[in-house]
Order: structure tokens, then sequence, then C-alpha cells
């Protein structure tokens, strides 16, 4: 069947107060028919959907599945469906294998592996009420290459990344299309937390056309910018001894003590 087009679709979007999201929002305003928008913050969510009419923002945690059902059971009250959904709420936070806290992986994990199980939870039977439902879910390029400091948020995007390849396995059944995005550096609030350098790093405006130019087509895998991901998908397809002499190399360790690979 063919994809629908953007103008007819009713879109649900996670993490839509800041960053990535933010630009979103007012990209993606104009192309759908409806958007709905939720995150924590429903103070900066509501500022951002006041001028427009197609935008609905509704508080919701993604660690607390009863907030979703809610923004779930509005959504079916008001469209009976959605068409398509962008799972992009998520965290980041570094390990320093040095100061090992298992409790900062809980908090990672919950957000964006549980987070990501309990939005598809509440949002599958109204993707299935769509004539061709579309699920995406924000990953990251950092799957492509483990690396240094990434023990808990590029575990977390692998685990998302993982899961939503079996999803696509099990819902093309369904007629449900699914999609990961995987962004190399983009300037948010959450990569200005980054004390190294993020080479190649691009706006959320220019993400945003990315993720839309990627909606359309509905790849497996929508990954920007290009130059950047695929150095990074070339250097994670190296064999093993080079890999981990390159991300040994990145490490802020390195010199500490015996390195040896
Ligand atoms: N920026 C990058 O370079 C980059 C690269 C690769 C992947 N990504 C991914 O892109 C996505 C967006 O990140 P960003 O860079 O735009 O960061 P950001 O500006 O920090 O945005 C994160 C969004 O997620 C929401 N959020 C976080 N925890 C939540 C929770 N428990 N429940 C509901 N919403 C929650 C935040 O809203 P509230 O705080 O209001 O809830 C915010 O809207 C993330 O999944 C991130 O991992 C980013």
């Amino acid at each position: 069947m063919k994809t629908p087009a953007l103008a007819q679709q009713i879109i649900w979007l996670t993490g839509a107060s800041t960053g990535i999201g933010e630009a979103l929002v007012h990209a993606l305003q104009a192309r759908c028919q409806h958007l709905f928008i939720t995150a924590r913050n429903v103070e900066q969510l509501q500022a951002l959907a006041e001028p427009y009419q197609n935008v609905t923002a509704l508080a919701a945690d993604i660690t607390d599945i009863a907030q979703l059902q809610q923004v779930a059971d509005h959504v079916r009250a008001r469209f009976g469906r959605l068409d398509t959904v962008i799972a992009n709420a998520g965290t980041c936070e570094y390990v320093d294998v040095d100061a090992f806290d298992h409790r900062l992986f809980e908090r990672v994990f919950n957000t964006n592996v549980m987070g990501l199980v309990n939005t598809v939870e509440v949002a599958l039977p109204l993707l299935r009420n769509s004539p061709r439902g579309y699920l995406t879910a924000v990953s990251s390029s950092v799957t492509y290459l483990a690396m240094p400091r990434a023990q808990a948020y590029g575990a977390s995007k692998a685990a998302m990344t993982h899961f939503m390849a079996c999803m696509k396995a099990d819902l093309v059944h369904q007629g449900i299309d699914v999609s990961v995005i995987s962004p190399g550096f983009v300037k948010t609030p959450l990569t200005d937390q980054n004390d190294f350098p993020m080479p190649m790093r691009i706006s959320a405006e220019d993400a945003a056309k990315a993720i839309i130019k990627g909606l359309e087509k509905r790849p497996w895998d929508i990954h920007f910018p290009k130059r950047f991901t695929r150095l990074l998908k070339f250097m994670g397809a190296l064999p093993t001894t080079l890999r981990f002499a390159i991300t040994a190399n990145m490490s802020l360790k390195k010199g500490n003590k015996d390195s040896s690979l």
C-alpha cells in the first residue's frame, strides 16, 4: 500500500518540549493533520502548541504507563487512530568507570528502553486503526560504534534499535511500518552538557528536516548527517583489533594505567 501523505496524518511526538522534539513541532505541524505532543514540562509544551490550531499538548512521563494511557485515551476519543508515532523522548548520562553506579544505568534504561516499551504498548492499538501505521523511535548513531563512557547510553540505544528491529519483523504482517532514527550530534540542551568535541554537530532544525524527509519515505534507518553516520558505520565494521584500538584512543582513561589491548 502507498505511504499516506503527512498531510492526512495524526501524529504523536514524545519528548517535544526541547531540542530535536521542539524543532520537530514547528516543522511538522504545518505538514500534518494533527500533532499530539507530550513531555513532562507541560508549561513548555503549552507555549509551543499555543500558536497552532492542530497541535495538542499533553503532559506525560514515559516511565509512567498510566500517564501514557491517558494520552492514548485522549487520542482515541478525538480521532480513533494514530498514523505515526515518533518516540523521541530520551535521556543521556555518561559513565565514569572509576565511579561505577548501577543507579545511573537504571535511570537511563528506564527512560530510554522502558519508556519506549511503555509508549509502544499504549500506541499499538491506535496504530492498528490507521490505514498504514508507522512506528518510529529516536535511537542514536552511537549504536554503530561502541564508544568510551557510553556503557549506559549506547547500550540503551542499542537495545532500542534491536527492539525496533524485532517489532519490524512482527508488525510488517499487520501493515505497520517501523523505522529507527539515528542522529549524529545535534545541538540541543542534551548535548550542550557534553564536555568533549562533537564533530559535524548540526542544528535541531536541520535534524528535524532530515527526520521529516525520512518520515516521508519510511526507510528502516533514518540516519544523519550522512557524512558522520557513514564514517561511524565504517569504523564499526572494522576488524575488532583495529576498532578497539580506535575507541581506546578516544577514552579519557588512556594513559592512566597499563591499557594493553
Ligand atoms: N542531541 C543529539 O545529539 C542526539 C543524538 C542522538 C540521539 N539523540 C536522541 O534524541 C532524542 C531527543 O534528544 P535531544 O537531544 O533533543 O534532548 P533534549 O533537548 O534533552 O530533549 C529530550 C526530550 O525528552 C523529554 N523527556 C526526557 N525524559 C522524559 C520522560 N521521562 N518522560 C517524558 N519525556 C521525557 C524531555 O522533556 P521533559 O524534560 O519536559 O520531560 C525533552 O522534551 C533523545 O532520545 C536522544 O537520546 C540526540
